[in-house]
Formats: structure tokens, C-alpha cells, sequence
């Protein structure tokens, strides 16, 4: 029997994820299946069950599902505990490993792909939601001379910087407090691209900007964010696809012990842009 693998998530049917870890698979000689997996809304663990008594080897986790994954494991990485939240389980006799690579991810698309290191910068990260949550500690691992975390909601900033604190120089306000401040690295973690939306931030942020990053992507034009961006001075501009494709080879490399090539798939996801 092929060992199988999915995503689950609700919805799940827009997922790359299949395509990203075929290629993977094609390209290292791995023989396995990825496919979707669409769970109901109060149905994640019974879904994980069923999924597991059929011999599932490994499952991604989307939204809204990445808090019930972490509830589940029976065993966590330490970037999964800390981040409170788990994108990818591995199942192993009664175990249910959790880990969460999208920190991993991320910093990987902007130091190996984009070639803009993140020591010593000054970086901006805007949101304080789940996603912002799963990338803070990866991001000062890398020893930021400063990660400012901005909230339309202060209090949950604040909440985050000092959960954070113990790992490195972290600040927290709402987008109005850094308007007068420079930063480097200005990274969107916010979920206002999914509906559309562009968080009110003050234009002056990005004149220093080497890198706005955008954690979502959208294929047929730039995020409102990136467009803002963009017209604001930020010299370059990134979606969340590089993350996307580097988070999907980390959690490769968790279930097969093989680190897939992540170049030539970005490449391919990216000759799809409308962009
Ligand atoms: P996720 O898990 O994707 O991070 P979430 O936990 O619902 O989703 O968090 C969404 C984040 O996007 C929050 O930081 C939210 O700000 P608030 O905490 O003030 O709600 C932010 N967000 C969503 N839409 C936004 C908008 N239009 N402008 C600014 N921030 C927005």
C-alpha cells in the first residue's frame, strides 16, 4: 500500500498543497499519495481518526483546524508548543507528533529564496492572530535587532510581546504607534488580503522597507498590501507562495527524512500568476 498523506482543513478543495508534495514525491524518487481532505467544522477528530485507521502516514493542517491539531498531539515540537498551534502531524504507532514548519517557512523564503538576511534588521510584523503567532519565534531566532509586532487590537499585541519577550527584543502597539519609525523587513500576517482588505497603516512605514512580504498570496493581482507597498517605496515585494512551498518541504523532510528541491516548484506555482 502507498503510504498516504493530506491536507485537512475546511474549505481545503483551493489547496496547493497536493500539487506542491507531488512534486516533491517526483522529484526525490518518494513513493506516496497527498491528497485533500475536507473535514466538517466539528469533525476534525473524528476525521483524523478515520484518516489514521486507513493508514495514513501524515496530515497538513489548515484553517480552522491548526489549534485542534495542537489539542490532539501527543507529543510537540518546541516551535509547535510555542507557537500554540500545529500545520503538520505525523502519525507513529499510538502517537500523534505535532510540529509547526510555517515559521520555518517563512524565514527560509526570505533568507534562502529572497537573500535578505534578518539578522540585525529591523522588522515589522502586522497582525497578532494565529498566523502572526506561528512565525514569531523562528523570526527572533534569527536575532532581529528588533521585532515590532503591530495590531489593529493593541491589547493582543501586547499579550504576544510578552509571551515573546523571554526569546528576544520584541515591542508591541497598534499600526499608528510605529508611523514615525524605520524598519527593514515589514511582513503582513494579518488575514485583510483573504477578504480584499488593506490594514490602515501609516504610509511612511515602507519608505525604508527593503522587503514588504505578504504571508497571503493572491494569483490574479498584487495583495492591496503589496500594491500599498509598493507605492510607499518598498523596494521589493513578496507573496506568500515562497512560504508556502518552504513550509510544505519542512513538513516533507518531518515525514520522509528527505529535503525536496523547493526552487523549481515555487517556479512553477509562480508561472501560473496572472502577475
Ligand atoms: P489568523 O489565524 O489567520 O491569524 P485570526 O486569528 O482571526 O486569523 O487573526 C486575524 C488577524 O488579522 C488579527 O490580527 C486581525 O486584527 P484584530 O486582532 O484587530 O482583529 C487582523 N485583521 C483582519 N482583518 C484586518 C483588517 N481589515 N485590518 C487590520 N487587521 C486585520
Amino acid at each position: 500500500m502507498l503510504d498516504l498523506y493530506a491536507v485537512i482543513g475546511n474549505p481545503v478543495s483551493h489547496s496547493k498543497s497536493p500539487a506542491i508534495h507531488s512534486a516533491f514525491a517526483l522529484q526525490t524518487n518518494q513513493t506516496m499519495e497527498y491528497t485533500t481532505l475536507l473535514a466538517p467544522i466539528d469533525g476534525f477528530k473524528a476525521a483524523v481518526e478515520n484518516f489514521r485507521q486507513q493508514g495514513g502516514r501524515g496530515l497538513n493542517v489548515t484553517v480552522p483546524f491548526k489549534l485542534e491539531a495542537y489539542q490532539l498531539s501527543t507529543r510537540l515540537t518546541e516551535r509547535a508548543r510555542i507557537a500554540q498551534a500545529v500545520n503538520t502531524l505525523k502519525f507513529e504507532g499510538n502517537e500523534i507528533s505535532g510540529d509547526n514548519t510555517d515559521g520555518a517557512g517563512l524565514v527560509r523564503d526570505i533568507e534562502s529564496n529572497l537573500l535578505i538576511p534578518i539578522a540585525a534588521k529591523r522588522v515589522l510584523l502586522l497582525g497578532a492572530g494565529g498566523a502572526a503567532r506561528g512565525v514569531i519565534l523562528p523570526l527572533l531566532q534569527k536575532e532581529p535587532a528588533l521585532l515590532a509586532i503591530a495590531n489593529r487590537t493593541i491589547n493582543k499585541a501586547e499579550i504576544l510581546q510578552e509571551q515573546f519577550i523571554p526569546y528576544g527584543k520584541i515591542v508591541a502597539g497598534d499600526f499608528r504607534q510605529f508611523s514615525e519609525e524605520k524598519f527593514d523587513i515589514i511582513i503582513n500576517a494579518t488575514s485583510a488580503s483573504l477578504h480584499n482588505e488593506l490594514p490602515d497603516l501609516p504610509p511612511h512605514i515602507f519608505t525604508h522597507a527593503e522587503l514588504a512580504y505578504d504571508m497571503m498570496y493572491n494569483q490574479e493581482a498584487l495583495t492591496p498590501f503589496l500594491k500599498f507597498a509598493q507605492q510607499h517605496g518598498a523596494r521589493q515585494l513578496a507573496d506568500g507562495i515562497g512560504m508556502l512551498v518552504e513550509q510544505a518541504a519542512e513538513s516533507f523532510f518531518v515525514w520522509r527524512n528527505v529535503k525536496p528541491l523547493t526552487k523549481p516548484v515555487i517556479a512553477m506555482l509562480k508561472s501560473t500568476n496572472k502577475i
